[in-house]
């Protein structure tokens, strides 16, 4: 039976997407909805959907057929995000039982179509595709995150990479006054956060509408709110990374030593070929302003391998430059062909097998390099973020300013809440984080 005004939410994707979900979370409350944890339990079941890569989607539709069954108990189905976006009133078609398909470009008029879902409405679309130059802020955002407040500062893009969806996806690309970002960041602040992520698809391509603030400036203000500790930002784009950002983090102690920095490839002709509007020698310039800073920033980055006529010898360049930078996490992915974009021409010829092939090399190379850099920061002391328990090793999971996830054990009693600080000695390393002792 249908169970009234409840709904079920399930979030596939970046953090752009679970932050938005944050803000439908808390406009579907403000109608009069009431979040359960269980699809069985609610009324409207919503999927806030990601098309970045083919498993992505694929996964969405699995789960839209798995639940099919339910719809004869009288459920609604409400399809959000990236895949609703670039599917449109295709997933009619596909899933018949869906009654809602929105973009993230259009969530401001959620209210308005939960309306007309309430009214019975089978076919509600809120596709507004890259017309929009509005961006979506609620006062109503309910945080799910207990110690990291998420908080939007650019939607949508305009870099238009040859292999990515989201200009199709989220729309152009458009910022928020940075007034309106600063007064979030201390309503945060005063609801007791201590750490803030500043998001965007390309987070430092930034413009105050307002006119006031740089990207640097904004994060320089945001690192001063009283009461923040943390400010970390994702994801910056090569081609926007300007110095005065490091110069902000050299400045601000509350922002993180960390920046992610995309590059996608080592080699420049690649790079042209992706549409990066960067080389090789202009990323690596960026990496040395980040390296000549007075802080030990940490640096991570995203590569795709198998991109059309990537060849052995421009894979070579990717594995030396992973050595050159020396990264301390890298995500690798294949190559998969999304819809609409430029680089759906290209023949996608590289089969699988040696795509998994080339990521193999790449993640095994920069197991090694990782190893070598967290081994430094054995005997370390460093400030770690409590995240949460792992009750089956009895230890503390936290993370420090550099984003690596710190694993430790703590003398005390009762284990610190999730949101607290803690000075950790480090006393080994794993390929993915490192253990210590609380001291
Ligand atoms: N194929 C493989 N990886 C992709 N990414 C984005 N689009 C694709 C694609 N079509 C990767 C990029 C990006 C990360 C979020 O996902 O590395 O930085
Ligand atoms: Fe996925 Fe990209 Fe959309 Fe985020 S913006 S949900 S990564 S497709």
């Amino acid at each position: 039976m249908a169970t009234g005004k409840t709904f079920y939410i399930e979030t596939f994707g970046c953090q752009m997407n679970v932050h938005d979900s944050e803000k439908v979370i808390g406009t579907l409350q403000h109608e009069g909805y009431r979040q359960v944890e269980r699809e069985e339990d609610a009324g409207l079941i919503l999927y806030n959907t990601c098309s970045i890569r083919d498993k992505a989607e694929q996964k969405v539709f699995h789960r839209l057929d798995e639940y099919k069954r339910q719809h004869r108990n009288g459920k609604r189905f409400a399809v959000l995000g990236c895949v609703a976006q670039q599917e449109g009133e295709k997933i009619f078609a596909r899933a018949p039982y869906v009654s809602l398909v929105s973009g993230s470009a259009s969530y401001r008029n959620l209210p308005e179509m939960l309306k007309r879902l309430e009214a019975g409405e089978m076919r509600i679309t809120g596709l507004d595709d890259r017309q929009t130059d509005e961006t979506f802020e609620t006062e109503f955002t309910a945080r799910q995150n207990p110690y990291r407040a998420y908080i939007t500062i650019v939607e949508g893009c305009d870099k238009f990479c040859a292999y990515c969806v989201v200009p199709y996806t989220r729309g152009k690309e458009r910022s928020r006054g940075s007034n309106s970002v600063l007064a979030e960041a201390h309503r945060v602040a005063d609801q007791g956060y201590t750490e803030i992520q500043l998001l965007g698809q390309n987070v430092n391509s930034y413009r105050d509408p307002e006119g006031k603030r740089s990207f640097a400036e904004l994060l320089a203000a945001v690192g001063e709110v009283p009461g923040i500790r943390r400010v970390r930002f994702t994801t910056s784009h090569p081609r926007d990374f300007t110095r005065d950002i490091v110069e902000a983090i050299d400045a601000v102690p509350t922002l993180c030593d960390h920046v992610h920095l995309p590059v996608q490839s080592g080699s420049s002709r690649i790079l042209k070929a992706m549409n990066r509007e960067y080389t090789r020698e202009s990323y690596l310039e960026r990496i040395s302003w980040i390296k000549a800073a007075h802080r030990p920033i940490s640096i991570s980055t995203d590569i795709i391998v198998g991109f059309p006529g990537e060849t052995a010898d421009d894979l070579t360049q990717t594995m030396d430059l992973l050595a050159e930078v020396e990264y301390d996490c890298v995500f690798g992915f294949k190559y998969s062909s999304r819809p609409n974009t430029p680089a759906l021409h290209l023949i996608d010829s590289i089969p699988k097998a040696e795509k998994v092939a080339r990521l193999k090399v790449v993640l095994d190379r920069q197991r090694e390099i990782q190893r070598i850099n967290y081994a430094r920061h054995l005997g370390q002391t460093m400030e770690v973020m409590v995240e949460g328990i792992n009750t089956v090793r009895g230890q503390i999971i936290g993370r420090s300013s550099q984003n690596i996830p710190v694993n430790f054990t703590c003398a005390q009693p009762i284990a610190p809440a999730p949101g607290s600080y803690l000075q950790v000695i480090i006393t080994a390393t794993h390929p993915n984080s490192l253990v210590g002792k609380a001291v």
